[in-house]
């Protein structure tokens, strides 16, 4: 009997399912069985994992202890179609010598995209004045020169909370941009070398390698500085860390409150590294000018009534629904990373992103 593989939802990637037509796997689909919701409940899992190989998984399917029991000794491999790893147990899965696979790297550009997107949405007003708009108030609002300003890029510190492959991937993309200099916080402090792994996709971007071979420096000051500098010079902080037990809250009330006035944030990482109640009163108080989220603690539960939504923040706050990644090409190509990894974990072929 070929290898059990449990799918929590239906992957955009034919990978598995001509791995089942060949006979290399037994595919098992909560998209089979049930075509009305996106992604497997629980029970199902429970029920379904056992006796599995690999169990390929997305962010709304904890992978804990009890899903690992329930698979038994037979599970080999557990793949998440998403960088991130926090919902699962990854300490749990390696005790029982289960692999995890995730999808680093294939995602940098889209969520690099929807970042600066984000910052510029909110720096310039841009939910606001769609609001006005469909609301039928532009007449009532004829261009004026103060209305609507907002803050540019040019010039300004952006500092960076993590200093990975996204993070860096949004700074190529933030260099047309002309910030004056950039500023970065990371667990683990390092020398600033463009040849090094964690530096990587920056300095594979075509104009800092011109830039660098013409003038043998990069095209601004970039800076790595402790947690209380960057609340303090950065005009937009961006969260880019991953969630774990260190990075729960690490934007607090305290980093907040040293955040200039004039200052964004923007959060496209995940929700429990902002301490969203904290947020919620240095927007009231006018301790930071905006913020921009595609992702909140407790996501998806967000209710109309969520104080992040509250009418008289809506001009400076833009919250997204956690779509950092959601260009087709960026989905599929995690698709077939998170696909091949579950068949790596079971010796067909390798696993191209093991954690
Ligand atoms: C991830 O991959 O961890 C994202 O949050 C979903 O794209």
């Amino acid at each position: 009997m070929p290898p059990l593989v449990v799918e929590a939802c239906r992957l955009p990637t034919p990978v598995l399912r001509r791995a089942a037509d060949a006979g290399q796997i037994v595919l098992r689909s909560w998209a089979d069985e049930h075509t009305h919701a996106p992604f497997a409940d629980r029970a199902w899992l429970l029920r379904s994992v056992r006796g599995a190989s690999a169990f390929v998984g997305i962010l709304p399917t904890p992978v804990d202890t009890a899903l690992l029991d329930a698979a038994g000794p037979s599970l080999r491999v557990v793949s998440t179609m998403s960088v991130g790893v926090d919902h699962i147990d990854v300490g749990a899965a390696r005790a029982r010598g289960v692999r995890v696979g995730h999808t680093p790297q294939v995602l940098d550009g889209a969520v690099a995209d929807l970042t600066l997107a984000l910052a510029l949405a909110v720096t310039r007003r841009m939910l606001e004045g769609e609001r006005v708009v469909r609301a039928g108030a532009w007449p009532g609002r004829p261009w004026n020169p103060l209305d609507f300003v907002g803050p540019a890029l040019t010039g300004k510190t952006i500092g960076f909370f993590g200093f990975g492959g996204i993070a860096q991937t949004v700074v190529s993309r933030l260099l047309p941009f002309r910030p004056a200099r950039i500023v970065y916080t990371v667990s683990q402090p390092r020398a600033l070398d463009l040849g090094a792994p964690a530096f990587r996709t920056l300095a594979a971007d075509p104009y800092i390698q011109l830039f660098y071979e013409k003038h043998r420096a990069l095209p601004l000051p970039i800076e790595n500085v402790s947690r209380d500098a960057l609340a303090r010079e950065a005009d937009i902080v961006i969260v880019l860390a991953s969630l774990n037990a260190h990075t729960r809250h690490v934007v607090d009330a305290s980093f907040l409150a040293a955040m200039k006035p004039s200052a964004y944030l923007v959060n496209v990482a995940r929700g429990p590294l902002v301490d969203t109640a904290a947020l919620v009163d240095a927007l009231h108080a006018q301790q930071i000018a905006g913020a921009a989220l595609d992702v909140v603690e407790g996501e998806p539960d967000i209710s109309a009534v969520h104080p992040l939504l509250a009418p008289e923040l809506a001009d400076r706050v833009v919250v997204m629904p956690h779509i950092g990644s959601a260009t087709r090409e960026a989905r599929e190509a995690m698709a077939d990373v998170c696909a091949q990894n579950a068949l790596g974990g079971i010796g067909i072929g390798a696993m191209p992103a093991e954690i």
